[in-house]
C-alpha cells in the first residue's frame, strides 16, 4: 500500500475565503440587500439576513473554527457601505469592527487577506450610476485611502476587485446581479472602469503602505474547444481572451485589447504584485450561431466529470494545472484566492479537494510556484442569486439557530493544513475512489 504525502512548500499559506456580504448579514444599505428585497432576483426569495452573522460578533467563533483547525490565513473582505454609509460620512465604528477583525486573525496567528470589492456597493454609489459612471474610478479611491490608513497595522495583503470578470458579466450582461443589465458594450466599459478602479486602489495602497502587496483575484475558467472544428476553436479563443485575460493583462502591461479592437488603459500597467486565481470548474465551449446572448457559444461541463450537488460545478481537476501555466504569463507570483463546490452532504467535496490539492502539488513540483490555498469558504454563506440553495462551507450552517455543523471535509482540510501536505492515509480514509490517480 502507497503511504507517501505530497508535501507543499515551507510558508505555504493555508486558508479560507469570505466575503462581506456573504456572511456578515444586518445590511441594509448596499446594492445587494435592495436587489434581494426585489421579488424574483434571488432564488427561493432568500435574503442574506442575518447570513452568519459576523457582524453580530460570530467571526470571532469562526476564526476560532479555522484556527484549530490548523488555517494559517484567512482572506475577508470589507464593505464599503458601512464604512462609508453616504458621500460625507465614515463611520468610524464600521472601521474600529474590521480593525477587531484583523486584530482577531493576528491573535490566532492568521495572516490576512482584505479584499476590498466585493460584488458590492452602497446604494448611494449606484444611485449615481455605479461602475457605469468614470467618477466612481475616485470615489473607490477614496474608500480605499480611508480604510487602508485605519487598517494598514494589521495587513499587507490586499485585492481592491474581486473578479472582475465575473461581476461585470453577472450584473452587466446575465443580468443576475445588480443592476441587473443585458448589454455586452456596457459590461465592457464597466470593465474598463473596474480596471481603473484597481490601478487607482494600487496606487494609494502602495503610497500608504510601501510594503504592501496588492494582488487581483481573477475567476479563471478552463474553456476548451468542444470539437476540432476551426468555430469551436475561435469561440472558446473569443472566451479565454475576454473572460480570463483581458483584466490580468491590463493589469500587467496596460493593454485592454478586445477581440476587435486594440486599447490601452497605461496608468494599469504594473499593478500587480500578485495574481490571485479563483478556479472553480472549466467548460468546454461549442459555437452556436442562435446564441447571440451568450456571445455565440454553447457552455456544457466534459461528459463523465462528476457535477456539484446542484449541477453548478464540474469536478475537473486538470484545470487548476491549467489556471498555474496561464497564469504564469503575467509575471506576478500567484495565490489560489478561491476554490470550492457545493455540497450540503460532503458527497464530493472531499474527493474535489483532494483532486485539485493534488493538481495544484504537481504543477508546483513543476517548477511553477504559488504562495497559497484559500478554500471557499469557512462556512455555508449567502450565494448571491442562488441565495442559501448552495452550501459551500466546510462548516454547515442551521440558519434558525445560527449552530454551525462540521462537515467531513472539515476534518480532512485540517489534517491537510497541519501536515501542510496530502498523504495517502487521507485520501484512503476520506475519499478512497481517488487513490488510484492520487497514489497509483
Ligand atoms: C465568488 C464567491 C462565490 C463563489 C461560489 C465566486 O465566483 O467570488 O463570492 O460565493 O464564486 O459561487
Amino acid at each position: 500500500m502507497p503511504k507517501g504525502t505530497y508535501y507543499f512548500t515551507k510558508g505555504f499559506l493555508w486558508g479560507t475565503a469570505t466575503a462581506a456580504q456573504q456572511v456578515e448579514g444586518r445590511n441594509d444599505n448596499n446594492t445587494w440587500a435592495a436587489w434581494e428585497a426585489q421579488e424574483g432576483r434571488i432564488q427561493g426569495g432568500d435574503r442574506a439576513g442575518l447570513a452568519c452573522d459576523w457582524w453580530g460578533g460570530r467571526w470571532r467563533e469562526d476564526f476560532d473554527r479555522a484556527s484549530t483547525a490548523g488555517q494559517n490565513a484567512h482572506r475577508l473582505s470589507i464593505e464599503w457601505s458601512r464604512i462609508q454609509p453616504a458621500p460625507d460620512m465614515w463611520d468610524e465604528e464600521a472601521l474600529d469592527r474590521y480593525r477587531q477583525m484583523l486584530i482577531g486573525l493576528q491573535e490566532r496567528k492568521m495572516t490576512p487577506m482584505v479584499t476590498l470589492h466585493h460584488f458590492s456597493e452602497p446604494i448611494w454609489v449606484a444611485d449615481i450610476g455605479g461602475w457605469e459612471n468614470p467618477a466612481i474610478i475616485d470615489l473607490f479611491g477614496g474608500f480605499v485611502r480611508k480604510s487602508v490608513q485605519a487598517l494598514m497595522p494589521y495587513c499587507r495583503l490586499w485585492v481592491p476587485i474581486n473578479e472582475p470578470n465575473v461581476f461585470a458579466l453577472s450584473a452587466y450582461v446575465a443580468g443576475l446581479f445588480p443592476p441587473g443589465k443585458k448589454d455586452l458594450k456596457l459590461a465592457l466599459m464597466v470593465l474598463r472602469h473596474l480596471v481603473g478602479a484597481h490601478a487607482r486602489a494600487y496606487h494609494v495602497i502602495h503610497e500608504l503602505q510601501p510594503e504592501a502587496r496588492v494582488g487581483t483575484s481573477i475567476h479563471y475558467r478552463g474553456f476548451t474547444p468542444a470539437t476540432w472544428l476551426g468555430v469551436d476553436r475561435l469561440a472558446a479563443n473569443a472566451y479565454n481572451r475576454v473572460f480570463n485575460d483581458l483584466f490580468p493583462q491590463a493589469v500587467t502591461d496596460g493593454q485592454f485589447d478586445l477581440p476587435f479592437k486594440k486599447d490601452q488603459i497605461p496608468e494599469a500597467a504594473g499593478t500587480q504584485d500578485f495574481l490571485g486565481i479563483n478556479y472553480y470548474t472549466s467548460s468546454h465551449v461549442r459555437f452556436d450561431l442562435l446564441a447571440p446572448k451568450d456571445l455565440f457559444a454553447h457552455l456544457s461541463y466534459p461528459e463523465g466529470a462528476a457535477l456539484s450537488e446542484t449541477g453548478f460545478i464540474a469536478n475537473t481537476p486538470q484545470g487548476m494545472i491549467d489556471a498555474v501555466l496561464w497564469g504564469e504569463q503575467f509575471g506576478a507570483p500567484m495565490i489560489i484566492t478561491e476554490n470550492g463546490v457545493d455540497d450540503s452532504d460532503d458527497v464530493l467535496r472531499p474527493q474535489y479537494l483532494l483532486e485539485h490539492l493534488h493538481a495544484l502539488w504537481r504543477v508546483m513540483n513543476d517548477n511553477h510556484p504559488v504562495e497559497g490555498y484559500f478554500h471557499w469558504t469557512l462556512v455555508d454563506n449567502f450565494e448571491w442569486e442562488r441565495g442559501w440553495s448552495q452550501r459551500f462551507g466546510l462548516w454547515g450552517l442551521d440558519l434558525e439557530t445560527q449552530a454551525r455543523v462540521r462537515r467531513p471535509s472539515a476534518d480532512l482540510y485540517a489534517e491537510i493544513c497541519r501536515t501542510n501536505g496530502i498523504s495517502a492515509d487521507m485520501v484512503e480514509k476520506y475519499a478512497p475512489q481517488s487513490m488510484p490517480n492520487l497514489f497509483p
